[in-house]
Parts: C-alpha cells; sequence; structure tokens
C-alpha cells in the first residue's frame, strides 16, 4: 500500500494546457488524428506531432485498440503524448472494458518505463467512441488506483475533464472506489 488515493486527482479543464511529463491522447488505431481530445492535442502540438505519428505507424502498421505508445509533445507545456486507441462502444458485450482498462495500465506501464512520474489522463473513449461515462469511470479509475497501488514510480495521475457532466460522474465514481482500494 503506497497512498494510492492521494497520487490521483480529477480536475475540469483543457487537457492541451497541461504540464505534465505526458499527456495521455484518446487516439485512434490509425494515429491520424481527429476531432475531440485527439485534434485538440494535434493543433496545440503542432505538425511535427502528426509527422511522428505517421512514423510510428509507417513501422507497426497500426495501434491495436487497448495499446500505447510515445511520442515527444510538439508546442506544449507537456513533454510526451502518450497515444492510446480506446473501444468504440458497442453495447458492452464485445470487450469494451477489458479494453478500456488495458488503455490505462498499458499508458501507465509505458510512462513507467519511460522514466516518467506525472500524467494527465482524458476520459478515453467517452466521446467520439460513445462509451458511456456513468460506466467508463469507474472502470478507468479502478485500473489507474491499482496500478498506482503496485507501482510507486508513477507520483501522480490527473484525469484532466472537459466537461461538467464527465467531472461529476467521475468524482461520484472515485468516492465510490476510494472506499473500496484505498
Ligand atoms: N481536454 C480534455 N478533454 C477533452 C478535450 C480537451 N481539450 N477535448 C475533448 N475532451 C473530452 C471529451 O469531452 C470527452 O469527454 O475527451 C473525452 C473523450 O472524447 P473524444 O476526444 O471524442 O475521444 P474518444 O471517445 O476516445 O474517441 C476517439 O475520436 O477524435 C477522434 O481520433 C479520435 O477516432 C478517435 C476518436
Amino acid at each position: 500500500m503506497n497512498n494510492c488515493a492521494a497520487r490521483l486527482r480529477l480536475e475540469k479543464g483543457d487537457i492541451t494546457f497541461e504540464k505534465t511529463d505526458a499527456v495521455v491522447n484518446a487516439a485512434n488505431c490509425r494515429l491520424a488524428g481527429g476531432g475531440g481530445v485527439d485534434g485538440a492535442i494535434h493543433r496545440a502540438a503542432g505538425p511535427a506531432l502528426a509527422a511522428e505519428c505517421a512514423a510510428i505507424i509507417k513501422r507497426i502498421g497500426r495501434l491495436e485498440t487497448g495499446k500505447a505508445v510515445i511520442t515527444a509533445a510538439g508546442g506544449m507545456k507537456s513533454r510526451f503524448v502518450i497515444h492510446t486507441p480506446g473501444p468504440v462502444w458497442k453495447g458492452g458485450g464485445a470487450g469494451e472494458e477489458t479494453l478500456l482498462r488495458s488503455c490505462y495500465r498499458e499508458s501507465l506501464a509505458l510512462a513507467l518505463s519511460s522514466g516518467l512520474k506525472t500524467l494527465a489522463f482524458p476520459s478515453i473513449s467517452t466521446g467520439v467512441y460513445g462509451y458511456p461515462t456513468e460506466l467508463a469511470a469507474p472502470a478507468a479509475l479502478d485500473e489507474v488506483l491499482r496500478f498506482l497501488n503496485k507501482n510507486a514510480g508513477i507520483e501522480l495521475v490527473r484525469f484532466v475533464l472537459y466537461d461538467e457532466d464527465t467531472f461529476m460522474t467521475y468524482e461520484k465514481a472515485l468516492k465510490a472506489n476510494v472506499n473500496t482500494i484505498a
């Protein structure tokens, strides 16, 4: 036990303004950029980010859902971007929760193996990909808390949530979870 709940914070805001070791991007499997947080991160980082993403895709073909890769953060205040494609919501019976948990776990493991200590996550999959926030939030928080509990190397994880509803849903889920794991 290493006081994992104290190393997780919820904030409302725009993740592109964060100053942290790595900002996590809710990407797609082609790392092609898009709308939502992906579009915002690409705009804030500048064209070097798209070029680095294209080079990764040239090398690996496609980034599977639930996996993660790391790039520089271009013009953003953060040092790196960790890109992870979340699952598209198909009703809940297509392994969506397993894949969503994998996004958080793989992003954290990549940060740890890259020597990073602080991360900011958006709410992966709950926008364009349609994952209901009230189901995504408890899975996301539980997976991050479990990781922090086992790995003291990550000092701080912040969820930077864009809108009030999402923030409140995460806040409610965190209160419920902390009682069971911390
Ligand atoms: N900062 C923080 N959160 C943001 C920001 C931002 N600047 N912009 C949007 N969000 C929030 C959304 O409000 C939502 O709560 O991020 C959450 C995830 O929504 P999406 O960005 O739509 O991500 P996702 O549902 O995972 O869909 C990914 O959308 O943009 C495309 O290329 C992306 O194909 C991929 C898909």
